[in-house]
């Protein structure tokens, strides 16, 4: 968790308003019943400036979830993304994460979000790796959850909407609660889906693998570049369902998403994980890394630059 530092300005509905204006009406319909998408970007620092990574796919997935949720949004993919890079210009510090969210305004109350106009906003701040710094190298302890992942049945896990994170929470405060770092939750047939925040991996046998979108996950991006990653490494990759059982008999386990970049994971239900050593984890993550810092040239064309003296529109 992290305490959020105020930074310059967010962006509302087409214009960076100063920080502390941003604020919403208590009756915000989204508020009440959990009607508001959203997403989760990053802009790293590199050699050339400050650059946001895979800024187009963030914001289709964006757009994707919304027509889930028949909300109609006022922006154009185009004016999201240059939504996105104006923030980060105008706020001056080169890593944050970015945040857009799209809600039920307010004015109407009941059920029917279609009446509400939807509100957007985009904002960033400074956040680390979301399950520890000191984790990235060490590992955290995962318990898999007693609450079950919500699927396309009941909430789209594919739309990345306010309402999931309900579920993610749940799952989250009884980890906490039970001296864990982060829960790993099974689907309604038992198989593993992903963490609260986070997709999850793992390698057997020289094998990396990951459930298929069809267990329930978000499709992660970060999901989407490992995979990218390991086909460019030649490493054997496959979408596959896997069990609990399977957890605590992996060589490696690891997290992987926006917010967490690539975490091992050490310890499931107290088990241990493997020998305790992550070489194929380290190496992604390795160039995972070189990949969000332009340091590969391979993965260039996933970054978009930031003009750090990009004149910003009023
Ligand atoms: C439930 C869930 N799964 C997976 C992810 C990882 O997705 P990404 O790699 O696009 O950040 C996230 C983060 O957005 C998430 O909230």
């Amino acid at each position: 968790m992290v305490q959020v530092r105020p930074l310059k300005s967010i962006w509302m509905n087409g214009r960076l308003v100063p920080w502390a204006e941003a604020n919403v009406h208590v009756l915000t319909h989204g508020l009440h019943y959990g009607y508001a998408i959203f997403e989760g970007i990053r802009s790293n620092a590199t050699d050339s400036g400050p650059a946001i990574f895979r800024l187009r796919d963030h914001i289709d997935r964006f757009i994707n979830s919304a027509k889930i949720y028949r909300m109609g949004l006022p922006f154009s993919r185009e004016e999201l993304e240059r939504a996105c890079v104006d923030l980060v210009a105008d706020n001056g510090i080169p890593e944050v994460y970015i945040r857009p969210i799209a809600y039920s305004g307010a004015g109407e109350m009941g059920l029917d979000p279609t009446k509400c106009g939807i509100q957007v906003a985009i904002a960033a701040w400074v956040w680390g790796a979301y399950l520890g710094e000191e984790n990235l190298t060490r590992g955290v302890r995962a318990m898999v959850s007693s609450w079950t992942r919500i699927d396309s049945r009941s909430l789209p896990p594919q739309a990345k909407c306010a309402a999931n994170y309900a579920n993610s929470g749940l799952a989250k405060m009884e980890a906490t609660a039970a001296g864990y770092d982060e829960p790993i939750l099974l689907n309604s047939v038992g198989m593993v889906t992903e963490g609260p925040g986070e997709n999850v991996f793992r390698v057997k046998n020289g094998v990396i693998s990951t459930p298929p979108a069809s267990s329930g996950i978000l499709r992660g991006i970060t999901r989407d570049s490992i995979v990218r990653i390991a086909k460019d490494e030649g490493l054997a990759f496959e979408r596959s369902d896997f069990s609990r059982e399977e957890l605590f008999t992996a060589d490696e386990l690891f997290f992987a998403g926006t917010a967490a970049g690539i975490t091992p994971i050490r310890e499931v239900d107290g088990r241990p994980i493997g020998t305790g050593k992550y070489p194929t984890t380290y190496r992604l993550q390795q160039r995972y890394q070189d990949a969000i810092h332009g340091r590969a040239a391979a993965y260039l064309h996933w970054l978009t630059p930031v003009p750090t003296s990009r004149p910003v529109r009023a």
